[in-house]
């Protein structure tokens, strides 16, 4: 099992979107995938038709259960089967925002997801986390739990506000792992018409050169249209030119992080 995470403390970026669009890839490219949404805001959960403000099993169970004395951490009642292939989803709840109150500052709550995972290593090939834009327990978990991370900037104007202060918290997370993964700047909804994008797409690779991607997703409106359908991207129009970016991205994330794929499917 391989675990990523997608995240950025600005929401907006593409976040849900690229876990959503790579999760669709992999699990249509035949491997067992699952995505965890950690964002309070459930809009991952929402994408595949879960109403956030009505689950009853979610990621907030888990956190509950892995809290009380009998630390239990089996994600299992927590995870449903998407109508697509190979894909599986652990919603969130609008619960969830109120995490920080309850349990962060239980011991262990930073390594929920982590531990949880572990116990069904054998049963996904690729994890991928929508982290919150908020650091907290939330996104702490993310990070501590992924061996990679994915971070999307919207070249705009002022794409970097907001980056520097990314990056930092992923740095100070990261040090107190053995193995600091690695992470990478996705540049999204790049228009290639508008001079900012050009430009901002030039500061981003001069201010990280060896964390930026070194190509980048294009403004593409059937993503819009892929989420109000509730279908990946890859399925609602594999053709599409984002589609195309974001295989161009797995294509370069598995050649360093492939799984053996499983015969199941
Ligand atoms: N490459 C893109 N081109 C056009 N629209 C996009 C693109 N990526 C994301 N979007 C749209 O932008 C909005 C915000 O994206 P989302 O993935 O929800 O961001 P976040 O999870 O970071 O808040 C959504 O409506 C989404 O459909
Ligand atoms: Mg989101």
């Amino acid at each position: 099992m391989k675990i990523w995470a997608v995240s950025n403390q600005k929401g907006g970026v593409g976040k849900t979107t690229t876990v959503v669009t790579l999760g669709g890839l992999l699990s249509s490219w035949g491997y067992r995938t699952l995505l965890i949404d950690l964002d309070p805001h459930g809009s991952l959960s929402s994408y595949f038709r879960q109403n956030p403000d009505e689950t009853e099993a979610s990621v907030y169970n888990l956190f509950h259960s892995a809290s009380r004395k009998q630390k239990n951490y089996d994600p299992r009642p927590y995870i449903m089967n998407t109508e697509f292939a190979n894909l599986s989803i652990m919603p969130a709840s609008t619960a969830i925002a109120t995490l920080d109150r309850q349990v962060a500052a239980l011991d262990g709550m930073g390594l929920v997801i982590a531990t949880a995972l572990a116990e069904i290593a054998d049963e996904y090939d690729y994890v991928i986390i929508d982290s919150p834009p908020m650091l907290g327990v939330l996104m702490i978990n993310a990070l501590a739990a992924c061996e990679f991370l994915l971070v999307p900037v919207i070249t705009e104007f002022l794409a970097l506000q907001g980056l520097d202060r990314m990056v930092r918290t992923i740095q100070m997370v990261f040090k107190s792992r053995k193995q600091p993964p690695d992470f990478k700047i996705i540049p999204t909804m790049f228009d290639k018409r508008t001079k900012a994008a050009i430009k901002s797409l030039h500061t981003l690779r001069d201010s990280y050169p060896k964390n930026v991607w070194g190509k980048f997703i294009p403004i593409d409106t059937k993503l819009r249209e892929a989420s109000s359908a509730g279908v990946p991207a890859s399925i609602y129009d594999p053709t599409s030119r984002a589609v195309a970016g974001y295989s161009d991205l797995l294509d370069e994330l598995l050649a360093k992080n492939r799984v053996v794929k499983s015969a199941v499917s």
